[in-house]
């Protein structure tokens, strides 16, 4: 099947103010593409969307209330912009104990990485079909593959967004529409201070830069590929995790956790 374009589409990035999504923003917008950035936070989009070679209209909004999805939703009609891709990215993760979590923190990566992911995606996906051509990036983790101890309630999310969306492309078949699951490794982005932990020596080995990580997600992206594992080391981990017997990979993550000392999440910092 022949590689995807861009160019002159539009596209929707969730998350965008930093990270991965900034990132997939900048090099979707160097591919062509025309871009609605969303986040919370203003001022990063705006800076980013004045970098960019193409036309770029920002919203902020907090995609985890109805409000903010309702906002997003509005300002799309209002300027009469035809979304062809969805790129689902904006997310966050917890560390620690799930008994000692903030329900604030459980339930918001329920309401943030499953819900308004769902919200979104079922909000576009009409449109694209209509049109018969478009595709959703559903930015998940390698965690998806492996239920975490003391990221419980992140990892079930993120296998959530790798199911439903290995679910979906099936479903789309011969629609011109498709679905890819971006499965990343550790990335050091804003994600790690939210979640109150700091990147292990481990971790660190299988690292990949944002840039990368990117550049491997809209490459897969474009060639309709169902999922993405930036990094071998990750894809080899992952594979892996789907051939040993039930429940060993995440005793072996526990081992790993209670290492990187994740279940103790560092004093709160930020958002
Ligand atoms: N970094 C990693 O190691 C890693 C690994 C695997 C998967 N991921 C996934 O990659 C995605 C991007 O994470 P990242 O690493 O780039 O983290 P990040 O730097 O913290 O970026 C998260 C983005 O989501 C936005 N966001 C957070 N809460 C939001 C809300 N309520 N409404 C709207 N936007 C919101 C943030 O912007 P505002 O704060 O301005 O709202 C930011 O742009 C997430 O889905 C994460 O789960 C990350």
């Amino acid at each position: 099947m022949a590689r995807l374009s861009l160019k002159g589409d539009w596209a929707v990035v969730t998350g965008a103010s930093t990270g991965i999504g900034r990132e997939l923003a900048r090099q979707l917008s160097a591919q062509g593409a025309k871009l609605i950035v969303v986040a919370r936070r203003r001022p990063a989009l705006e800076e980013l969307a004045q970098s960019l070679p193409t036309q770029c209209e920002v919203v902020d909004a907090d995609l985890s209330n109805e409000q903010g999805l309702a906002r997003l939703f509005a300002v799309v009609e209002e300027r009469g912009l035809k979304v062809a891709h969805v790129i689902n990215n904006a997310g966050f993760g917890s560390v620690g104990r799930f008994a000692e979590m903030a329900e604030v923190d459980l339930v918001g990566q329920i309401q943030l990485n499953c819900v308004a992911l769902t919200r979104v995606t079922r909000h576009f996906l009409p449109q694209m079909l209509a049109r018969g051509r478009g595709g959703l990036m559903q930015v998940s983790s390698v965690v998806s593959y492996v239920p975490t101890p003391f990221m419980a309630a992140y990892s079930a999310t993120k296998a959530y967004v790798t199911s439903l969306c290995m679910a979906m492309g099936p479903e789309l078949k011969g629609t011109g529409v498709h679905c890819t699951a971006l499965c990343p490794g550790p990335v050091a982005t804003g994600f790690q201070e939210r979640a109150r932990y700091e990147i292990s020596a481990m971790e660190r080995g299988n690292q990949l830069p944002v840039q990368e990580v990117a550049r491997q997600a809209i490459e897969g992206y474009l060639r309709r590929k169902p999922v993405v594992v930036p990094g071998a080391r990750n894809s080899l981990m992952c594979w892996m995790s789907r051939h040993v017997p039930e429940g060993f990979a995440s005793s072996v993550a526990r081992t790993v956790m209670l290492r990187a000392g994740r279940d103790k999440p560092l004093p709160r910092l930020g958002t």
